[in-house]
């Protein structure tokens, strides 16, 4: 049985004081959860210390939102994985497409994130997914086969034990134009058969996929009945306890 997962993305959203409090009432909200969904949250850096102080002992893992592509040294505004474990972090997402547009973050970069992140005994969500220009021009099975095949070829299939993905069409984050339940399956259907070509069935099966792009407690429901999406990568919604809850509650 593969784990269902809904993660929320804060970004650069919120202070220390009001993420300290949402995550509050997240640890609080989730013990309506069933003991089968895993929830996880991404604060920003600032705020991992004192958020993981709230999740002790709860059933709320932590994750960072990034991490840098070097060990330690001069790489001024940088955070490192040692330093995502040494506050308790389990998780960290890799390859926002926020990252990959705004700050140049590449294939080639990505690599590198997520080998470290892994000797760190960090686990690794990555985001794959297309934009607007190419989904309409029909080249988004194209482009989410080099996102997967350039990373994740990279590592070996118990790698894969410590590797969730996230498919988050572009023009779906922040937009409120969610990809329809149809659209998603496809997507997740095919990584999953990527997956499997490369790693083979079981690695296949038991490969957490996520969905990300204006999942909402209003379509949670009926994107998480699709056999391959096993949960979402929540960002506005996840700002909200009550929301990321209803979304959790959507299985
Ligand atoms: P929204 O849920 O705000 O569309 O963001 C999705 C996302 O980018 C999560 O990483």
């Amino acid at each position: 049985m593969r784990k269902l997962i809904v993660a929320g993305n804060w970004k650069m959203n919120t202070t220390v004081p009001e993420g300290v409090e949402l995550a509050k009432a997240v640890v609080e909200k989730s013990a309506e959860l069933p003991a089968n969904v895993s929830l996880i949250i991404a604060p920003p850096f600032t705020h991992l210390c004192p958020v993981a102080e709230v999740l002790k002992g709860s059933k709320v893992a932590l994750s960072a939102q990034n991490c840098a592509d070097q060990t330690k040294g001069a790489y001024t505004g940088e955070v490192a994985v040692d330093m995502l474990k040494s506050v308790c972090c389990e998780y960290t997402i890799l390859g926002h497409s926020e990252r990959r547009q705004y700050y140049g973050e590449t294939d080639a970069k990505l690599v590198e994130k997520v080998k470290l992140a892994l000797a760190a005994g960090l686990k690794v969500i990555l985001c794959v997914g297309e934009n607007i220009d190419q989904r309409n021009k029909g080249e988004h099975f194209q482009v989410v086969r080099e996102q997967v095949e350039n990373v994740l070829f990279k590592f070996t299939a118990e790698d894969m034990a410590n590797v969730v993905i996230a498919y988050e069409p572009v023009w779906a984050i922040g937009t409120g134009v969610t990809a329809t339940s149809e659209q998603a399956e496809e997507i997740h259907c095919f990584i999953r058969s990527i997956i499997k070509e490369k790693f083979g069935s079981q690695v296949a099966d038991d490969m957490t996929i996520l969905y990300g792009g204006s999942c909402k407690p209003s379509n949670a429901k009926e994107l998480f009945a699709c056999p391959d999406i096993d949960g979402g990568l929540i960002g506005g919604a996840a700002l909200k306890a009550d929301d990321f809850i209803k979304i959790a509650l959507s299985f």
